[in-house]
């Protein structure tokens, strides 16, 4: 008798401690899987049903946040590749007479490579390869400009390297001394060191002579004022995106507008 009423103790102590872990599981589940889901997807703005299947893993992403959609244009990277025939193009030295193709230039360019209205840019003295790969990228649509497009698309590769090499080989002239900006002008800082709170790198890391930027890291240095600053704004908005890596734009919106005009005359203005 008295070990029959302890056996049905036990029994119903079983079934108690079943029916408790029973229903901790299934309000867990109801609330892991069916309630939380819906809830934070309400406020994320996603579907009920959706909600469950993504905390179920059955679709992809999190019942918590919507995902962010791309409003982003597909538009092509530069192409440029710096195999072994290109390099040994841009390291062979200008022909005798100019490539018949500078013809096509001198209008906006200058014969020589000064630019005939200060929002151009000058080729003369640019580096070679830093020609060669912005006129690779009007070529491919990376970059893309109504004036560059179309002439660097009636060009093939060979003409792309002649070019680079001829304008590359033109002298800059002398600078008036009396233009040449103060060394210590305030935004000398951002050149030298950066500004690393803001994530903004040493523009001479790269851009100084023999820094061992990029191959094709343009120089800066007496390139016309108005065109450098109109491309920080370019990099800035993403308008302008063929920088391999995105290295000018990671860092061109952080710019304030006073720091990109301050930087377009440090470089202008120095030789
Ligand atoms: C109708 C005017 C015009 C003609 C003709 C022209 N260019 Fe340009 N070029 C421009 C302008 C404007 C820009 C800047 C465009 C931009 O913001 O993308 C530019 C940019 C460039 C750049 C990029 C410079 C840099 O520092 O990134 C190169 C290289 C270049 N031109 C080479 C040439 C060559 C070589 C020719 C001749 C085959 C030529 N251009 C013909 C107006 C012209
Ligand atoms: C990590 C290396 C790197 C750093 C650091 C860097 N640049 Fe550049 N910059 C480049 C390269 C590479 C290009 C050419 C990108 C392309 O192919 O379009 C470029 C292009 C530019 C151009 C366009 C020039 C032209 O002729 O079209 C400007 C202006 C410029 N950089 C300014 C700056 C300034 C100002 C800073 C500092 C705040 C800076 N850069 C820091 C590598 C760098």
């Amino acid at each position: 008798m008295a070990s029959s009423r302890s056996s049905s103790e036990e029994s119903r102590f079983t079934v108690l401690a079943a029916s408790a872990v029973g229903g901790i599981l299934a309000g867990g589940i109801l609330l892991g899987f069916l309630i939380l889901p819906v809830v934070q997807g309400r406020q994320a703005g996603i579907d009920p049903w959706t909600a469950i299947c993504r905390s179920l893993g059955i679709a992809p992403g999190t019942p918590a946040a919507g995902s962010p959609i791309s409003t982003a244009a597909a538009r092509p990277v530069s192409r440029v590749s710096w195999d072994e025939g290109t390099l040994r193009a841009l390291a062979g030295a200008a022909g005798p007479s100019p490539p018949e193709a500078v013809a096509q230039c001198a209008a906006c360019h200058g014969d020589a490579g000064i630019a005939t209205d200060p929002t151009f840019p000058n080729l003369a003295g640019q580096s070679a390869a830093a020609i060669f790969k912005q006129l690779h990228d009007y070529r491919s649509g990376a970059r893309v400009n109504e004036q560059m497009s179309p002439v660097a698309q009636g060009l093939d590769e060979a003409d792309l390297a002649a070019l680079a090499l001829h304008f590359a080989a033109r002298s800059k002239g002398t600078m008036d001394a009396t233009a040449r900006a103060d060394r210590n002008h305030p935004v000398a800082e951002l050149v030298l060191r950066g500004d690393p709170a803001r994530g903004i790198p040493a523009c001479n890391s790269c851009h100084a002579p023999g820094s061992g930027g990029p191959i094709e890291t343009p120089i800066l240095t007496r390139q016309n004022e108005a065109y450098l600053a109109d491309q920080l704004r370019r990099y800035a908005r993403g308008d302008r995106g063929n920088d391999i890596y995105g290295r000018m734009r990671g860092f061109s919106a952080k710019l304030t507008e006073d720091e990109i005009r301050r930087l377009a005359a440090f470089y202008a203005w120095t030789e």
